[in-house]
C-alpha cells in the first residue's frame, strides 16, 4: 500500500512500497550509488540522466532503467520518490532546484556547489519544503569514527592534522578551477568534515597555495592553518602531485592519545590498528532511503549540516586565493 508522508511545509507525498530513485549524472560516483542501491530489495532505479546521453545509456542499461539526456526529461517522466544528484561541482544548482520544485527528497554528492550562494539557497528551499536530504559525506558512517569519538570522550583534541595527498582524479573537469573549485573544495572537504566531528567548529583559517606551473589550473598544493573555536590548533595539507594516493585522513592529538583515522582504519598511538567494517558507503545510501520511506533514519549529514562543512571548505579556498586569513561567522 502506498503511504502518505507529510513534509514540514504541509505537502503530502505518496511513498510507494518500492522507492523509485532517479539519478542525475552518470559518472563514477553515480555508478557506485547505483550499485549499492540496486542491492536494496525495496529500491528501484527508475531513471538515469546525464548531459552526455551515452554515459546515461551506459549506466542505465546496467540497471535496466530508462536513460535521459538531461535531468528535465527524467523529472518530466514522473513517478519518482527521490533524486540523487551526482554531477561535478560546476553543475550543481539547476538539478537540485528542479527536483525540489517536484517536491523530491535529495541526496547530493559533495561538494555542494562551486559558489556558496547556490548551496545556501538549496538549503533554504529544502528547509521550506521539509524534505529529507543527505550528502555524500560517507566518512561519517565509518564504524571506526565511533571508536575514535569514544576514545576521545573526555579528552579534547588539541592538535589536528588533516591530509589529502593524492594523484589527480581521472575526470577531465578536475584541474579546471571554474569547474571543480580546486582540491580543498573537491576532496579535502571530507577531511574538514571529519575535523568538525572530532575537534569542533573552525573559527579562522589561513591558507597558502603552492600555485600552479600551468596558468589556469587549480593549485596543485595547499597548506592551511585552522584555529578551532574550542582552542585547538589544526593544519590541513592537500596536494594532487602524487603518483598515487599517498595519505588521506585526519590525525588528532589529545592528552595522552594520538589517533590516525583514514577511510579504512584507525591507528591508536601508532600501534593499535582497528580496521573499519567497510560498510560506510552502504549505510550512507540506506539511511537516506529510510528517511525517504518515512522510517527511523540515521542520516548523519543532511544538506544543512553539509553546508557548514562546505562553508569551511570555501573559507579555506578563499583564504588561499586571497593569501589572507578568513574568519568564519557563526
Ligand atoms: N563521496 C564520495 O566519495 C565521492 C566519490 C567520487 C566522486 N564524488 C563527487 O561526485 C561528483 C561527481 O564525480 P564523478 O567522479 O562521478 O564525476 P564524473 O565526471 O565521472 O561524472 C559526472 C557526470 O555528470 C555529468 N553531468 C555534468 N553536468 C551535468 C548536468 N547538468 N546534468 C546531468 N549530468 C551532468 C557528466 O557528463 C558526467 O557523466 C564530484 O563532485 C565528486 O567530488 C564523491
Amino acid at each position: 500500500m502506498p503511504r502518505l508522508q507529510r513534509g514540514r511545509c504541509g505537502i503530502c507525498r505518496t511513498v510507494s512500497p518500492i522507492t523509485r530513485v532517479g539519478i542525475i549524472g552518470a559518472g563514477n560516483v553515480a555508478a557506485r550509488h547505483a550499485d549499492v542501491l540496486s542491492t536494496f530489495p525495496d529500491v528501484t532505479i527508475a531513471g538515469i540522466a546525464d548531459t552526455d546521453p551515452h554515459r546515461a545509456e551506459a549506466l542505465a542499461s546496467r540497471h535496466g532503467s530508462p536513460a535521459y539526456g538531461g535531468h528535465a526529461g527524467l523529472l518530466a517522466a514522473g513517478g519518482l520518490d527521490a533524486i540523487y544528484v551526482c554531477v561535478p561541482p560546476f553543475a550543481h544548482g539547476n538539478p537540485e532546484r528542479d527536483a525540489l520544485s517536484c517536491d523530491l527528497p535529495l541526496f547530493v554528492e559533495k561538494p555542494l556547489s562551486l559558489d556558496p550562494a547556490t548551496a545556501e539557497k538549496i538549503a533554504d528551499e529544502l528547509d521550506r519544503r521539509g524534505l529529507p536530504s543527505a550528502v555524500g559525506h560517507h566518512w561519517r558512517y565509518l564504524d571506526i569514527l565511533h571508536r575514535a569519538r569514544d576514545l576521545l570522550a573526555d579528552r579534547p583534541v588539541r592538535l589536528a592534522l588533516g591530509y589529502w595527498l593524492d594523484k589527480v582524479p581521472p575526470v577531465g573537469w578536475w584541474l579546471k578551477p571554474e569547474m571543480s573549485g580546486g582540491q580543498v573544495l573537491e576532496q579535502a572537504v571530507h577531511v574538514l568534515d571529519l575535523a568538525r566531528v572530532l575537534v569542533g567548529e573552525v573559527a579562522m583559517v589561513h591558507a597558502v597555495p603552492a600555485g600552479s606551473e600551468l596558468d589556469g589550473e587549480v593549485d596543485r598544493a595547499t597548506a592551511a592553518v585552522l584555529a578551532f573555536e574550542g582552542g585547538a590548533a589544526g593544519l590541513l595539507a592537500a596536494t594532487s602531485l602524487c603518483g598515487r594516493k599517498h595519505r588521506v585522513g585526519l590525525e588528532v592529538h589529545a592528552e595522552g592519545i594520538t589517533l590516525d583515522l583514514s577511510e579504512t582504519r584507525l591507528v591508536v598511538d601508532g600501534e593499535t590498528v582497528i580496521e573499519d567494517d567497510g560498510l560506510a558507503k552502504t549505510r550512507v545510501d540506506r539511511e537516506f532511503i529510510n528517511a525517504v520511506q518515512g522510517r527511523p533514519a540515521d542520516v548523519r549529514v543532511p544538506y544543512r549540516e553539509a553546508l557548514r562543512t562546505h562553508r569551511l571548505a570555501h573559507a579555506v579556498a578563499r583564504s588561499a586565493a586571497g593569501r589572507t586569513e578568513v574568519r568564519l561567522d557563526r
